[in-house]
């Protein structure tokens, strides 16, 4: 999805630092003029450095208006208590999908100060509105992240920079495991709009919270599932 969410950002004329898994899969449009790419693994040690001088050659070349931070990278790993997952796997979780947004936002605090018009976007999943089996710990750290969101609004919210999570339902995906055709009927039935999400809906999603529409939006979660939390 972090893919088709640059591809879109640059459609519509945004300047776009992307982090990427070092040896990860590729963009294919990497060359693009608009589109500046660092290989770094965030369940490591992130480049502080190389993240604030990249933002910050950016910000000098020319003056930007707004400064957006959209964290998509997520571990999933299928995983119950029965079935555990060794602390290594825990920490590694919990640190891509949720403190890496913390660090890279602490990196990125002078130029949120700056620009004083930002927004940062996480993405976690409707899994904090119900239970499922096999994601205890996937589940744990998104609502982390969504606490963590929430703090971030109230701390930046006089830098002017709106803070909120996007929860997805499922939607095809490298992470989504191929599900059986019954499941994903199952998850048809249960969905009031009838359908299963795709990348497309949920980047819509991403782009209405950067949009100045969202402007006096600031500390959610906004469910993006076709009403497949609404329970029925
Ligand atoms: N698909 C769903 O049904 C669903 C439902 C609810 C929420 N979500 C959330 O939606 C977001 C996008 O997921 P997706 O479904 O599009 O899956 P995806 O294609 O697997 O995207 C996850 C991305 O995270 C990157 N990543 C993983 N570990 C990393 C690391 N250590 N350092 C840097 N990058 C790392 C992966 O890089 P590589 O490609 O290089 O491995 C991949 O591009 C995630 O936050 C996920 O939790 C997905």
């Amino acid at each position: 999805m972090g893919k088709a969410l640059c591809k879109r950002l640059i459609e519509e004329k945004h300047h776009v630092v992307a982090i990427l898994k070092p040896h990860g899969t590729e963009i294919p449009y990497s060359t693009h003029n608009q589109i500046i790419s660092l290989k770094m693994d965030l369940a490591n040690t992130i480049d502080y450095k190389a993240v604030s001088e990249t933002v910050e050659s950016l910000c000098r070349r020319s003056r930007y208006s707004q400064l957006n931070l959209i964290h998509t990278a997520a571990i999933f790993r299928k995983q119950r208590i029965d079935f555990p997952c060794t602390s290594k796997e825990i920490s590694e979780i919990f640190q891509v999908n949720c403190v890496s947004v913390y660090t890279i936002t602490q990196t990125l605090l002078p130029w949120f100060r700056k620009v004083n018009n930002g927004t940062i976007i996480g993405i976690s999943s409707n899994l904090t509105k119900r239970v499922n089996s096999n994601t205890s710990i996937y589940t744990a750290s998104k609502y982390a992240l969504e606490g963590l969101i929430k703090q971030l609004a109230y701390e930046l919210g006089r830098y002017n920079t709106r803070c909120n999570i996007i929860a997805p339902g499922y939607f095809r995906s490298n992470m989504s495991l191929p599900l059986p055709k019954q499941k994903i009927n199952e998850i048809k039935l249960k969905t009031p709009l009838g359908r299963i999400g795709t990348t497309a809906d949920i980047v819509q999603s991403i782009l209405l919270l950067l949009s100045s529409n969202a402007k006096w939006v600031t500390g959610q979660t906004i469910l993006s599932d076709g009403g497949n939390s609404l329970g029925f």
